[in-house]
């Protein structure tokens, strides 16, 4: 379904037969919506969240591309996430196995302008899909379609904003015991002690080289998000806490204790790219009752 959201931006509207959904907007290819069975938002969106570029979609799952944070000469996480995409006239062809699933193919191309301060020529193909149970899967291709004979160097995430009842209620699973280079110190390399990881104050991690699965467990709702990752070796763990929160003006003062960002990520080491080459990298998240779950 493809209709207009806020400003008039387009974007599509993927259902499932039990009512799950999920919203993407043209704008950033970016998922601002994801609803389980019962309607529930499960992404943070804020209040403030300002639909117009060039500012990002504080929500959601933000696409990081071709630069994760500041590290580099672009902008602050990329520019694929304040880019207009467009739905892909020629998209990969789906595997057939299960029919059941409502998919969008949206693609970004290197535009004269972006060549300027990235010149590389590149398509990036995002496959959105709402699977039967509702889970949310992101698969991203991205070609290097350079004709100059020249590689290009990337760092990548899917910046995905989980809603949660109360942040410090919440559990991350399978990060413990990981080295991660802290963004709140100079990016030093520190190692993440044996415990699952809780929250009591501003967090701005890079796990490196992670499991492929990763939980978050919001005691209070009794719901665990999982998050299943392929060609993404990091993780990134945020939340601005209250003093960051303030700072941000897109972001309500109240609202770092309602989400948590886990993203699946390429930073410590660049995907790097010859002519013809492609990448991908994969996202899956689900949520699911945790009221069987003992791990307490
Ligand atoms: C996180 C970074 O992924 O994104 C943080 O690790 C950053 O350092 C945060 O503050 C939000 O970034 P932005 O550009 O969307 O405000």
């Amino acid at each position: 379904e493809h209709c207009k959201g806020v400003n008039g931006i387009d974007k599509v509207i993927l259902r499932e037969v039990r009512g799950c959904s999920a919203e993407v907007y043209l704008y950033g290819g970016q998922v601002t919506s994801w609803k389980n069975e019962y309607r529930e938002e499960l992404l943070f969106v804020s209040s403030k969240a300002i639909f117009k570029p060039p500012k990002a979609i504080r929500g959601g799952i933000p696409i990081c591309f071709p630069q994760f944070g500041n590290q580099g000469s672009l902008e602050q996480h990329g520019f694929a996430r304040n880019r207009l995409w467009s739905i892909d006239p020629d998209p990969p062809p789906f595997p057939t196995n299960n029919p059941n699933k409502a998919f969008i193919d949206l693609i970004l191309k290197h535009s004269e302008e972006d060549m300027k301060i990235w010149p590389h020529r590149y398509e990036f193909r995002l496959r959105i899909t709402l699977g039967p149970g509702g889970d949310l899967m992101l698969t991203s291709r991205i070609r290097n379609t350079n004709t100059d004979g020249k590689s290009f160097a990337f760092t990548f995430a899917y910046h995905t904003y989980f809603a949660v009842s109360d942040i410090s209620e919440v559990r991350v699973e399978g990060l413990e015991t990981l080295d991660y280079l802290d963004n709140l110190k100079d990016k030093v390399r520190f190692t993440e002690q044996g415990d699952a990881i809780t929250f009591e104050s501003e967090v701005d991690k890079v796990y490196l080289s992670t499991p492929t699965k990763i939980a978050i467990l919001d005691h209070e709702r009794k719901r665990t998000f999982v998050l299943r990752k392929d060609g993404l070796p990091d993780a990134v763990v945020w939340n601005p806490w209250d003093k960051k929160a303030k700072a941000m003006p897109d972001f309500g003062d109240d609202e770092y204790k309602h989400m948590l960002c886990v993203e699946a990520a390429c930073v410590e080491k660049p995907i790097i790219l010859k002519p013809g080459e492609e990448w991908r990298g994969r996202q899956e998240i689900s949520a699911v009752p945790s009221s069987y779950c003992s791990g307490q």
